[in-house]
């Protein structure tokens, strides 16, 4: 889609796809309205606001590859419904704020070139690994040479989190890993299993290392977990971490195809990993993004620092160290000061003519509409903002759209300001 008014044209005229169930895009539902429409006065004049379900799981069925979980991560289909109209095979997509790099993992499954930035380390160790995947009887070879010992310690009581033995074959794992980094010896099926037992250490079911306890990307501090401990009258019992490492590959590769597994190997020997300030990237050369999709942190919402302690341990990753770096603004004015340096970036990495797809949230109970705020800061650093897309899921049911919450409160609502590097100098299109 490289014209302005096909894309306005097609937002406008979109039909619910509904999925058949092998997962095939097949059904068109007639009876489904199209786009619902309505516009927003920005600073630049009036903006089209699109509303419709543009990308649902409903529509399409997701790679297994992607379900690794972390806080305030989008879904895949987000990312794909912009790849998928807005870039072409070889194209360069790219997340400033990659978290567990959904699209970073979309867009090489499609076969465009990936660039991945995150301030956190825990970012590319979740994400490297799922661009070079290797096999499952590898990696079942692999955890068997490990060397296991059941009765080793860690550093600090964890006792309340897990089994003594499960805790010393988690150390083993640590250690045997740490050892073939620093020896410069970690290989593919290392970082697989490094990726899938932090995926693992902790969670409210069976196939995790832990006891009961919160999500996976929301580990519980030593003392909440005591009380959890105590409310639910539990305590840790053994679980065999090899053979859950294992059956987690296999569910994360379980619809993987071979067309899939050569697009990301291809992308993965191009892909740059980034753990820098999405303000401050040099590593990436001007003009070369044709597309950015991104979730940037929401003010003081998500504390990604503390909800991933325990990945931070296992890791060797110094928590305190990235805090500091995280940009956990509890002032509005502040957060607009970062991403007014985010969008200035990514103004000159973009390509021109290529498109910025920026998802904002509700916070603070709706009191702040984050697209309000967004919009002037990337018309300031030379964009132009083509529009507002709200994915409403059940779009129907819904009538007032100001009112929803977005998918981190519990719906699956998202709000994306699209915005775009111009050919020309800006003139607001006649018609949307
Ligand atoms: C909303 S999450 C992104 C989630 C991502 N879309 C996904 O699907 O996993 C925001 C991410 O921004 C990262 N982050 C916070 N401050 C940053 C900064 N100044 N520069 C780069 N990354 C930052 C956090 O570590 C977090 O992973």
């Amino acid at each position: 889609m490289k014209n302005n008014l096909d894309l306005h044209r097609y937002l406008r005229e979109y039909t619910f796809f509904e999925n058949d169930p092998s997962g095939v895009q097949l059904k068109i539902v007639p009876s489904r309205p199209m786009t619902r429409f309505t516009t927003l006065t920005g600073p630049g004049g009036p903006l089209p606001v699109y509303i419709n379900e543009f990308w649902t799981s409903r529509q399409r069925q997701a790679a297994s590859l992607h379900e690794i979980s972390y806080r305030a991560c989008f879904k895949p289909q987000l990312p794909r419904f912009f790849i998928e109209l807005l870039t072409e095979q070889g194209d360069t997509v790219y997340d400033p704020f990659s978290g567990r790099g959904t699209t970073v993992l979309e867009a090489a499954l499609l076969g465009r070139n990936v660039i991945s930035n995150d301030v956190n380390p825990l970012s590319e160790i979740l994400c490297r690994p799922r661009l070079s995947i290797p096999d499952l009887e590898g990696i079942h070879q692999r955890l068997l040479a490990i060397p296991m010992d059941k009765t080793r310690s860690a550093e600090i009581d964890l006792s309340m989190f897990f089994h003594r033995e499960t805790l010393g074959e988690i150390v083993s794992l640590q250690d045997y890993l740490r050892q073939r980094h620093e020896r410069c010896l970690e290989d593919t099926w290392d970082r697989w299993i490094r990726m899938v037992a932090t995926n693992r250490l902790t969670g409210h079911s069976r196939g995790f290392f832990s006891v009961y306890t919160l999500p996976p990307n929301q580990a519980a501090s030593a003392e909440r977990q005591k009380k959890i401990n105590r409310n639910r009258r539990q305590e840790p019992e053994y679980r065999d971490t090899r053979s859950l490492i294992l059956r987690k590959s296999k569910a994360l590769l379980k619809n993987m195809t071979p067309e899939m597994s050569h697009n990301l190997r291809r992308a993965g020997t191009s892909a740059l990993f980034l753990e820098k300030d999405a303000r401050d990237t040099p590593e990436i050369a001007e003009d070369t993004v044709q597309l950015t999709v991104t979730s940037p942190p929401f003010l003081d919402v998500v504390q990604y620092s503390q909800d991933n302690w325990l990945r931070c341990w296992f890791n060797a990753v110094d928590v305190r160290e990235i805090e500091q770096k995280l940009t956990v603004t509890r002032k509005l004015e502040d957060w607009t000061v970062v991403m007014a340096g985010g969008f200035s970036e990514l103004f000159r990495v973009t390509r021109t003519g290529g498109w910025v797809a920026f998802e904002v949230g509700e916070v603070r109970s709706g009191t702040v509409r984050l697209e309000e705020q967004v919009i002037p800061l990337g018309l300031r650093a030379g964009f132009t903002c083509e529009g507002v897309l709200i994915n409403q899921q059940d779009f129907t049911k819904t009538s007032n759209i100001w009112g929803i919450n977005n998918n981190r409160a519990g719906t699956n609502t998202n709000r994306i300001v699209l915005f775009r590097k111009a050919t020309r100098p800006y003139r607001q299109p006649a018609s949307f």
